[in-house]
């Protein structure tokens, strides 16, 4: 086991220690191609988050996406009607800022895209960061690890030391858990960047979902009863099952959201209740909020037609509208102490304070029919 290290940095004159997480493999003594992106914490709190007002770039993007949809050669194909687009022949490092905009719109009407055969891992941390920066401010965990130098790309590492053998799963009967991320925030994280750096060949996988399909599927009254409904979201139940108390920058807060929220762009309204972070529905009995809550979790997460999994490839990257979609990682993977990784690098852009507008339903129906996916002459055959 390779225990934690620790370096100082210098920025505009003031130093700043980074603590690299302990990990099950020793990379003083092993050559590891991402190495510098292993997990490090910071020591000693900061300020919290502070609201802010947000215009999604996804809403100057042309609605028929033609720049992004008709790049030469690229292949867009539908994984589900409900959930996820497939691209391949599409470097995300090349996109233009406008065709950057219409992948935020696109990401918003598909929930997930699934980018193969990409050199987004390779192409340096600055221009990962001013990638993710294009879409919003960007997130910084209030404990997970950060890349040395880089807060805000997130790296979710797990070895036989680091997080395999979870704290958070191990009194539980598999490794689901459904969320979105850090959804106890004020505002709420946006168009998100995932990739992979090193995973086990087989497992691993991540699972998605959407909330928007899920809210649909409902009957009319019943997403009546919840408009206008507000429940708790905490990430204090994060900070209680974190083991290294020491590595949080902030400290923990809980939020209250809307149950149905209405996303700025596709003003498709969707379910916004999680199993991981939402607690209470506001002004209800204790056990007339349970019964509204494991309705709604039980429903959005058995709904096997608004659900699609990710098998993690070298090149993969995922780009996911943390609005409408949840998403859990399978952590199924057998670990060899000193040997098997999952090492996974996240770029959050946060997006707006979520929100319910009762006339979207109205003026979503009232929008002409999205364009699909796949516009003609780039279908595969
Ligand atoms: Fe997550």
């Amino acid at each position: 086991m390779a225990t934690a290290t620790v370096e100082t940095t210098e920025s505009s004159g003031a130093k700043q220690d980074w603590v690299q997480f302990e990990t099950s493999i020793d990379y003083g003594k092993s050559e590891y191609k991402y190495a510098s992106y292993l997990p490090h914490y910071v020591p000693g709190k900061q300020s919290p988050l502070i609201e802010f007002e947000h215009q999604d770039v996804g809403l100057r993007a042309d609605p028929e996406k033609k720049a992004l949809l008709n790049a030469p050669g690229a292949v867009f194909e539908e994984i589900t009607p409900a959930i996820g687009t497939e691209v391949r022949d599409l470097q995300l490092s090349a996109l233009t800022s406008q065709q950057k905009d219409e992948l935020a719109l696109l990401a918003a009407e598909r929930g997930v895209l699934v980018f193969k055969d990409q050199d987004f891992a390779d192409i340096g941390k600055d221009r990962q960061k001013e990638f993710g920066a294009h879409f919003g401010p960007l997130h910084v965990h209030q404990h997970g690890g950060q890349t040395k130098g880089y807060p805000e790309l997130l790296p979710v590492y797990r070895d036989f030391t680091a997080g395999a053998v979870d704290n958070e799963i191990k009194n539980n009967v598999s490794s689901i858990k459904w969320h979105t991320d850090m959804s106890y925030e004020i505002n709420g994280m946006g168009t998100t960047i995932f990739f992979c750096l090193s995973t086990p060949k087989s497992g691993g996988d991540t699972l998605y979902l959407s909330t928007t399909a899920a809210y649909e599927n409902l009957s009319e009254d019943y997403r009546r009863r919840l408009h206008g409904l507000y429940a708790t979201h905490s990430g204090f139940e994060q900070a209680k099952v974190a083991d290294h108390k020491e590595r949080y920058i902030r400290d923990p807060i809980e939020t209250v959201h809307p149950v149905v929220r209405t996303h700025p762009v596709t003003k498709k309204n969707s379910l916004y209740v999680n199993r991981l972070y939402t607690r209470r529905i506001q002004n209800y009995k204790e056990e007339e909020s349970a019964s509204i809550l494991n309705f709604l979790y039980n429903h959005i997460e058995h709904g096997q037609d608004w659900h699609i999994r990710v098998h993690w490839t070298p090149g993969t990257v995922v780009v996911y509208d943390n609005r409408n979609t949840q998403h859990s990682a399978l952590r199924d993977f057998n670990v060899r102490e000193g040997e098997t990784r999952r090492h996974m690098l996240r770029i959050t852009p946060q997006a707006e304070r979520p929100f319910f507008d009762p006339k979207a339903e109205e003026s979503a129906a009232q929008k002409p029919a999205s364009s699909t996916t796949e516009p003609s002459g780039n279908q595969p055959n």
